[in-house]
């Protein structure tokens, strides 16, 4: 998006970020993080950016492979060459080909018997596949991919929505999942309505790496428009348990109270590290099973396009790191703990110990000063 203001080692230092990987986007690569669906995974190799690092991702036979989108020879994206039936990435450029580990095991130009050089491999990342979505982590995981535990169950029908790519961060993107001052303002008819605007009590707590609350409110049928709830009057009661696992994933359970239908939300953003992220998102059911999934995926893609205009209006385009820069009024308690967590885990004074860390271990430290 034109904000990346240069290159270092294969990572990008963002500008309008004003964070270097070594800090900030740092600490973030010890998380697993979505890099596409599954489903776009197909022969051949994909290219996408995470944490300001352009990633090639491709199929290999036990699974998903990561990697930087970088040959080792002269440079070249990765992405722009081909996979074979044994789950080798070719280079576009000289053939090199790669196999799912990162070593290369044929450089087409060498004689018969000559040595391919053990310099010749491109360093894999942690990759995975889960829920229909490749995940990649580029560091040592702190947690696990976060759960969603309705997937593997069969009494759930579980609906990809399309994909959406906002200019802004992706805590901004993830505060906005979980405002609940703005669902019957912003989505007045669709998650509430502009007459009832108070937001019910709430309370937010804190476990591990996780922040967990759960609210009871009052919701429209949007059945005239969407046929996505489980209600046959014109409003109802909800009940909502959020789970958000620190960084950027949201696991989002409504009940249905008087009819007891669940609709699920599974979101996970990533961080493309230049000003710009993605959503993933899943709307699930454990009613209507044999009815169109297209409503609900038209849903929330109406919603999305509704939240985007105004969260990329939003400026500074980060969460500001003081509390005080913006204002908080009771019913924004999860965006106070949010900012609260996120700054205890990578604000700047992580960010000072990670640079420190970095800066040790490149000296081939580890000893103590005194
Ligand atoms: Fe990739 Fe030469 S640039 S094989
Ligand atoms: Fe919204």
């Amino acid at each position: 998006m034109g904000e990346t203001s240069a290159v270092r080692g294969g990572v990008a230092v963002v500008a309008s970020l004003g964070f270097p990987e070594s800090g900030k986007q740092g600490l973030f690569r010890d998380f697993w993080h979505p890099v596409a669906w599954s489903s776009e995974l197909g022969p051949a190799p994909l290219s996408t950016v995470l944490l300001g690092e352009r990633l090639v991702v491709w199929r290999g036979p036990s699974g998903p492979v990561a990697a930087p989108d970088r040959c080792p020879h002269r440079g070249t994206a990765l992405s722009l060459g081909s996979v074979d039936a044994e789950g080798c990435l070719s280079c576009p450029y000289h053939g090199w080909r790669f196999d799912p580990e990162g070593r290369c095991v044929e450089v087409p130009q060498l004689r018969a018997g000559m040595p391919i050089p053990a310099r010749a491999q491109v360093p894999v990342h942690r990759c995975t596949e889960r829920y229909g979505m490749v995940w990649a982590c580029l560091g040592m995981p702190r947690a696990s991919v976060p759960a969603f535990p309705e997937w593997d169950d069969p009494s759930f029908r579980h609906v990809a929505c399309e994909r959406y790519r906002w200019k802004t961060s992706p805590e901004r993107m993830v505060e906005n999942f979980t405002d609940f001052g703005h669902l019957g303002y912003l989505h007045d008819g669709l998650l509430g309505t502009r007459d009832d605007l108070v937001v019910p009590d709430h309370r937010v707590r804190r476990e591990g790496l996780s922040l967990l609350y759960e609210m009871t409110m009052e919701v429209p049928n949007p059945k005239g428009l969407f046929a996505v709830a489980d209600l046959d009057s014109a409003r109802g009661t909800q009940r909502n348990s959020y789970v958000l696992s620190l960084p950027y994933t949201i696991h989002l359970v409504s009940e249905y109270v008087a009819r007891g239908g669940r609709r699920v939300l599974f979101f996970a953003v990533q961080p493309h590290g230049d000003g710009t992220c993605s959503g993933y998102c899943y709307q699930s059911r454990d009613f209507d099973l044999g009815g169109a999934d297209e409503p609900y995926a038209r849903f929330q893609a109406l919603l999305a396009e509704q939240d985007r205009v105004v969260v990329e209006s939003q400026e500074p385009l980060e969460v500001p790191n003081q509390l005080g820069a913006e204002l908080h009024l009771p019913f924004d308690k999860v965006a106070v703990a949010y900012r609260r967590a996120m700054s205890e885990l990578f604000g700047p004074d992580r960010q000072d110990e990670a640079e420190a860390g970095a800066a040790l271990a490149a000296a081939g430290g580890g000893g103590t000063c005194s």
